[in-house]
């Protein structure tokens, strides 16, 4: 059952994906990645599987896991087993048995890396240095990846080329935002049926990803506040309309906080122990260090599971605290991840990385690169095909006079 459920999430998933597809079938007879392996770490659901298929039907020898112990999809995991493609992964891995997987990944010798988080990169340039022999470059998916990735570059250790897919205009305007803002919900959602409206939502950074969980908090009825370190993005808060605060005054009478923002910490012990009896506290950021769960579990007086993904504590004043999914990426935990629309986009950019890559990747510098400008704008040509949408087009005399009118 579970290789036919798998089978029927990643056939709907690629269904919805025309861009990718597009993509593919342009490629399909040249066959660019024949002879390459490509090891590959992403949260391992239907949307990634319909990009793993991609690679490998382009030609590449693929090797896989999830880029989070608790975000693979198990029927889709099981479909890709069946299909002969290695992958190591499962929902519910131990830190350990995770680090193990992005090993066997490696162990295959990959030419390019696709990743996410930039766990495989990091290990390639540090326990498997051999990696790099043979490593042509990477494309990494997520802003807390890039991060790590430019402070490589800056500390000047990074030795391979990496296509920074997250920085692209189509990616963090429509992935984070609108991705992570109704992937979020539904992670939400899914793990405490309960009413939204009403609720006091507080939204810990106001980024790409706080900027669309906020507005969709919002479109259902929340009540929301924004924190905020960096004062423009809290000035552009307060303008799109929400109540600004810092967290210790926020968490006060908030129902929900949900952390976005690739920081530590966010909500640590002197914020818990102001909280509501009740609050619910939910990451949507890379990793699980935004909220300080080692600090919650030494405050607990008392822990049970409420619900699947709800882990109920009792602090020392009587007061309960809601954790979902563990602190972990809760629109991936507990959620299906982003919609396929929107993956279909990201792994467009991601497809298109790995191909400049697998035909330049070894004349470019070890950098973290931009996707140029003229692939991402046939992309964007390529989505508004696909949606049947048509666009209008400068006359002559228009690009005259904008090129030359002062
Ligand atoms: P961003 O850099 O656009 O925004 C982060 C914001 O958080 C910034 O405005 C920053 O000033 C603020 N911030 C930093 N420390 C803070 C603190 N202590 N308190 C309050 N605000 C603070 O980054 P983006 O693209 O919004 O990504 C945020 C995180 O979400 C990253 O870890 C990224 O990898 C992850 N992400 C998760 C996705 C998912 O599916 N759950 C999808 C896309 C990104």
């Amino acid at each position: 059952m579970s290789v036919e459920l798998g089978e029927k999430k990643v056939r709907w998933a690629r269904d919805h994906m025309p861009v990718l597809n597009e993509l593919r079938c342009g490629e399909l007879e040249k066959q660019p990645l024949r002879g390459l392996k490509v090891g590959i770490s992403l949260h391992f659901e239907a949307k990634s599987a319909v990009l793993a298929l991609t690679l490998r039907e382009l030609g590449a020898e693929i090797a896989a896991t999830s880029s989070n112990p608790l975000t693979a999809d198990d029927d889709v995991v099981d479909y890709l087993k069946s299909l002969g493609v290695p992958i190591y992964a499962w929902k519910g891995m131990s830190e350990e048995e995770y680090v193990e997987s992005l090993h066997r990944v490696l162990d295959i010798g990959p030419d390019i890396i696709v990743d996410d988080g930039a766990d495989l990169l990091y290990l390639a340039h540090t326990e498997r240095k051999e990696v790099l022999d043979r490593l042509i470059g990477g494309s990494e998916e997520t802003t807390t990846g890039v991060r790590r990735l430019r402070n490589m570059e800056k500390k000047g250790v990074l030795r391979v080329p990496v296509f920074a897919v997250n920085d692209s205009k189509l990616k963090f305007i429509f992935d984070n935002k609108y991705g992570t803002g109704q992937s979020t919900i539904d992670g939400i959602l899914s793990a405490t049926n309960l009413l939204v409206a009403g609720k006091k939502a507080v939204v810990a950074g106001y980024g790409w990803v706080g900027r669309g969980v906020a507005m969709r908090l919002r479109g259902m009825g929340a009540i929301v506040t924004v924190t905020e370190v960096d004062p423009v993005k809290a000035v552009e808060a307060l303008l799109d309309g929400f109540r600004v605060a810092p967290m210790i005054e926020a968490i006060r009478d908030a129902d929900l906080v949900v952390t976005c923002t690739g920081d530590k910490d966010v909500v640590r012990d002197e914020h818990m122990v102001l909280a509501k009896d009740g609050v619910m506290l939910a990451n949507a950021g890379h990793f699980n260090v935004e909220i300080d769960v080692a600090a919650l579990e030494r405050m607990a007086v008392e822990k049970r599971e409420a619900r699947p993904w709800v882990t109920e504590y009792r602090l020392g004043n009587g007061k309960r605290i809601y954790l979902l999914g563990e602190g972990r990426l809760i629109n991936l935990v507990s959620g299906q991840g982003h919609p396929a629309e929107i993956m279909d986009i990201s792994f467009s950019l991601q497809l298109s990385a790995v191909l400049l890559l697998a035909r330049r990747g070894r004349e470019l510098e070890p950098r973290v690169y931009n996707i140029p400008g003229d692939v991402e704008e046939e992309i964007a040509k390529l989505i508004l095909r696909c949606w049947g949408v048509e666009i209008d087009s400068l006359t002559e005399e228009q690009i005259r006079y904008l090129s030359e009118e002062f």
